[in-house]
């Protein structure tokens, strides 16, 4: 019952969709309504405000590590075990992907992923902050940078040696996280996909 009442809360912090609040704090646009219309950081940076899409980063991330750190810190006493925190973790990456407070339309989950990743184990997070950032630098296009990493996270999860059901929920995750890259990935390979600091209105 416990792990329910864990997950459930998880799922509820998810549910907070970051771009769409402070879009609104900073008097910008809904982000669900201009470019690729996803609420997430890239389509925030769209809208020209730079520092705006840095917190609804910071903020989509936090509330990936924050719900792993919880169920870290305080699941035990409940009974919660590796099994609870990857549920855990799934929970707050499906509440981004689709909140109940936004009529279930979320976002792509990749800051909310990093924050899990950095949750889970900080090199971890890191490795992938660092292929993130390295395949962005290289060709500028912020869905590849998130696919690549998604693809490569679970490898360096190995390196560490962790459970396997942390395994699996990495796993799970970036199934999730390529399938809402769908269009992305159909971008990519049209060569139609924006590159990042692109402009509203030369998105697809
Ligand atoms: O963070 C999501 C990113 O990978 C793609 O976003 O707006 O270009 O579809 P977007």
């Amino acid at each position: 019952m416990n792990i329910v009442l864990f997950a459930v809360a998880a799922y509820l912090i998810g549910s907070i969709s970051f771009a769409v609040v402070v879009s609104k704090l900073f008097g910008l646009g809904d982000p669900r309504t201009y470019g690729s219309k996803n609420p997430g950081a890239t389509n925030v940076l769209r809208s020209g405000n730079k520092v705006a899409a840095i917190v609804t980063l910071i903020g989509d991330g936090f509330k990936g590590w924050i719900a792993v750190w919880l169920a870290q810190k305080f699941g035990p006493q409940f009974g919660i075990d590796d099994g609870g925190i990857a549920l855990v973790a799934i929970a707050v990456f499906l509440g981004h992907l689709w909140p109940i407070f936004f009529r279930f339309v979320g976002g792509k989950g990749v800051a909310t992923m990093f924050g899990v990743l950095i949750g889970i184990n900080p090199w971890l997070g890191l490795g992938a902050l660092a292929t993130w950032g390295i395949i962005a630098y290289a060709f500028r296009y912020s869905s590849l940078a998130a696919l690549v990493t998604c693809l490569f996270a679970p490898f360096f999860y190995t390196l560490l040696k962790g459970p396997d059901i942390i395994l699996l929920m990495i796993v799970v995750m970036s199934v999730l996280l390529v399938y809402r890259h769908a269009k992305n990935i159909g971008n990519l390979l049209a060569g139609k996909e924006s590159r990042i600091g692109a402009k509203k209105s030369e998105t697809n």
